[in-house]
């Protein structure tokens, strides 16, 4: 049985976590940075940079402790090389670097999608090559088919907003605080989802591309009109927002009739109404769904050390570079 020590600090969560390769995450500690963000609405990369920096050494070593294992008796330390806010991406990266350096470890540079990507299989080892991926998180809205580790298609893209940002922003808009996605799915539990009327950007485009700035906009006219409930424009939000994904990734499975499974993951993809959406949509293709569990769903280190697994084997030069851009 194979061990990897995964390491995550992209964005705004500094995580690790040892995973087996019998899927057991057997330690792991997160730490948001929330509290850090909130005042100013969003994430600041400097404030994340140093806030990883300061918290990273001691939680690495909470995790090894924690599981009573020596870095020694790791397999492999993964750690997330991009994309994402580089400063963070340099802490995470040079500290898994001086890790496998000091202890001969060999040393997997992840891209943080693919952690995103392959995380459905950690949380269920039934699910198989070829998938088709709706990936949602604060900076990515993709569809891929995913044909094995390392083997993508991009079908789909935003060309503005990301699905999280879109959250992100209407939460802002409407005063609900930050991180945006869950406080409006809260504050949508309590409003009537046909309140407002919203557009639905792109549905019915022959290609299956997303597109939120308009969303948002509408969302914000909504809201300075003063005709509207706070709800009832958060639910209104996240229909529209849910009507175009299940009408872009229709588009998109129409290229993929030989898939016979359908995956999210993400940030977004722990939204309970997206999640319906999905599963409905995937007995309407006589897909299966497969969903890993929300805390899976935003960025957390046991699905870079998971990454880590699927790839054992590789052994990345220590002078290999963090990068903010890094298509799958
Ligand atoms: O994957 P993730 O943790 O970080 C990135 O790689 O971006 O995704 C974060 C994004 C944020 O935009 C956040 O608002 C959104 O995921 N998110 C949600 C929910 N939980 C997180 N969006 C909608 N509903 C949620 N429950
Ligand atoms: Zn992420």
């Amino acid at each position: 049985m194979a061990l990897v020590l995964g390491i995550e600090s992209s964005c705004d969560e500094t995580a690790v976590a040892l995973v087996d390769s019998e899927r057991h995450i057997v330690a792991q500690r997160i730490a948001s940075q929330d509290e850090d963000h909130a005042p100013f609405g969003g994430v600041v990369p400097e404030i994340a940079a140093r806030a990883h920096a300061e918290r990273l050494a001691p939680m690495i070593a909470g995790v090894l402790e924690d599981a009573g294992i020596a870095l020694s008796e790791c397999d492999a330390i993964a750690a997330t090389a991009g994309p994402g806010l580089i400063g963070g991406v340099m802490v995470g990266l040079v500290s898994a670097k001086a890790l496998a350096m000091a202890t001969d470890t060999p040393l997997i540079a992840i891209n943080h999608l693919e952690g995103h990507a392959l995380s459905p299989r950690l949380a269920d080892e039934s699910i198989a090559f070829p998938y088709a991926l709706l990936l949602v998180s604060g900076g990515h809205c993709q569809i891929l088919r995913v044909d094995g580790v390392g083997e993508y298609r991009r079908l789909a893209t935003t060309i503005d907003d990301a699905l999280g940002e879109a959250f992100d922003k209407t939460a802002k808009i409407l005063g609900l605080g930050f991180p945006g996605g869950p406080a409006v799915e809260r504050a949508a539990l309590e409003g009537d989802a046909r309140a407002v009327p919203l557009p639905r950007p792109m549905v019915g485009s022959g290609e299956p591309h997303f597109s939120f700035a308009g969303l948002k906009s509408a969302v914000l006219r909504a809201h300075e009109s003063g005709q509207y409930e706070t709800a009832d424009i958060a639910a209104s939000f996240q229909q529209a927002a849910v009507d175009c994904v299940t009408d872009r990734l229709r588009i998109a499975l129409a290229e993929m009739d030989d898939v016979d499974t359908l995956v999210v993951a993400g940030g977004v993809a722990a939204n309970a109404t997206v999640r319906a959406a999905l599963e409905q949509l995937a007995v309407d293709h006589d897909m299966r769904f497969a969903a890993p569990p929300p805390k899976l769903c935003t960025d957390n280190a046991a699905m870079i050390a998971w990454a880590g697994i699927e790839r054992l084997g590789q052994s990345d030069p220590l002078d290999i570079s963090a990068r903010p851009r890094w298509p799958l």
